[in-house]
């Protein structure tokens, strides 16, 4: 089949690359100048395991084209994908800028396309957008009606950063948001293909296509909050554990045991981002989500939980050595959008700590954010070189090479925060050699 996928952020890209390597003929239209050159050398413009090999092989293959012109590409193709980004405005509502500009262009494209051609919007948006702005844009451009002359579908996407790729390829579930019904079959006919009839394909009207995707990521955003809240109480028991509590949890299996792990709270560019959404989009609506209110709140509660830790630790800050080990907001990414580290970071510069940092794929990004403010280490033990004290922000894999012994000869004093559990505290050495402290631990 040939594709057209609008917009080379992660879920474009992503989604371009897979379609293509399984074989349809697909185009991917990015209009940014600097993403659209490194895309046609093969080049992601952001870290994703495995896809610059896969961008690689579609490019190769030609499979995949990479183009800034949309006028050329989409009436060659029978479907359009839209996965521009939908940033969050200030008071936490959705920009839907670039989303309007990609409806009116494409309409444009469509007013001389004979056949019936299906525009999906994978961008997350809340309910109503779909067959609102996207909708009047195509029309009003295109002069043509949405469900007659050309169909009109919405796909959330679940893909998280880092295993995006595999996300694509397994998915636990495809949701087919229609506005036609031609729309969904052929949407339902081209992912059966795709996936072989393993993954289940649910079809929707749009907006609770939409809504799913709003309240998956709230929810998520909410096991975080729920068991950060249950952390904070653990520290005040004597011998309680919450990675223990969490376990036991899991075990449930209608608790089930993801997105338990307890820690400095959840980062990156969706889960605050779309829970903001939606309660703005609640309280639009006269039907407030307190909860996720309360969700977000307690999310912004954890930089501060972590300060006062360290206040604990180390008395005054100003002055004080602090290594920070990871600035990603999750392992597998070089992505520090919302990273709790970063946040802690510029916390700490204003109480005059002195900050080494280190992390295995991000401290290019940190480096453009927060440029000479602090020191960046090559490795983790030379991050915490005569440091007064450690914090774990991120739980790269890599951390956990360091054994007590390192901390011992290399820090200053041998103070050990671990805001990400990355560490056995079972281990003897660690309780006694270190002074070890963890998010949810009173040992
Ligand atoms: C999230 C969702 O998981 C995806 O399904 C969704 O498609 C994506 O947002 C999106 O809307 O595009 P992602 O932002 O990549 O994916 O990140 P997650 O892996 O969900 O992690 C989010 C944050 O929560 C990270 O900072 C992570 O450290 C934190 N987290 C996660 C915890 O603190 N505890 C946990 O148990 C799990």
């Amino acid at each position: 089949m040939k594709i057209t996928v609008v917009g080379g952020g992660n879920v474009g890209l992503v989604s371009a690359c897979c379609l293509a390597d399984h074989g349809h003929q697909v185009a991917l239209v990015e209009k940014d100048h600097v993403r659209l050159s490194a895309l046609k050398r093969g080049r992601p413009p952001f870290y994703e395991p495995g896809l610059e090999d896969m961008l690689g092989k579609v490019l190769s293959d030609k499979t995949l084209v990479v183009t800034n012109e949309l006028a050329n590409t989409l009436p060659k193709s029978g479907i359009t994908f839209v996965c521009v980004g939908t940033p969050s405005m200030r008071d936490g509502s959705q920009n839907l800028s670039q989303l309007s500009r990609a409806a009116k262009e494409i309409g444009g494209c469509l007013s001389a396309v004979k056949d019936f051609h299906i525009v999906v919007v994978r961008s997350s948006v809340l309910p109503g957008t779909a067959e609102g702005i996207v909708r009047r844009s195509l029309e009003k451009a295109s002069g043509k009606v949405a469900g007659v002359d050309f169909g009109l579908a919405m796909q959330p996407e679940f893909l998280r950063e880092g295993s995006a790729i595999y996300d694509s390829l397994n998915p636990e579930r495809v949701i087919i948001g229609e506005f036609d019904k031609r729309s969904g079959d052929a949407l339902e006919a081209l992912y059966q293909a795709f996936y072989n009839g393993k993954a289940p394909i649910i079809r929707l009207p749009t907006s609770s296509a939409e809504l799913v995707k709003y309240a998956s990521n709230a929810f998520l955003a909410t096991k975080i909050s729920f068991i950060n809240e249950i952390a904070n109480l653990c520290e005040d028991i004597s011998r309680a554990d919450v990675a223990k509590i969490a376990e036991c949890m899991g075990l449930d299996s209608r608790i089930g045991p993801k997105y338990l792990n307890a820690g400095l709270g959840f980062g990156g560019s969706c889960l605050r981002k779309d829970a903001s959404a939606l309660l703005d989009y609640s309280n639009r609506k006269g039907r407030p989500l307190n909860l996720v209110k309360e969700v977000l709140r307690v999310n912004d509660g954890r930089i501060r939980h972590l300060l006062k830790m360290l206040r604990h630790q180390l008395g005054n800050l100003r002055g004080k050595r602090i290594a920070i080990l990871g600035l990603s907001f999750k392992p597998g990414t070089d992505d520090i959008r919302e990273a709790p580290a970063i946040k802690l970071i510029r916390e700490l510069l204003k109480l005059k700590a002195v900050i080494v940092a280190y992390d295995p794929a991000a401290i290019s990004s940190a480096r453009a954010e927060l440029g000479d403010s602090i020191k960046y280490a090559g490795s983790a033990s030379e991050c915490i070189e005569k440091a007064d004290c450690c914090v774990v922000a991120t739980e790269w894999p890599e951390f956990k090479r360091l054994k007590p012994e390192d901390f011992l000869a290399r820090m200053k004093r041998p103070i050990v925060i671990d805001g990400r559990r990355v560490y056995d505290h079972e281990q003897e050495a660690f309780s006694r050699k270190l002074r070890y402290v963890a998010i949810g631990l009173n040992l």
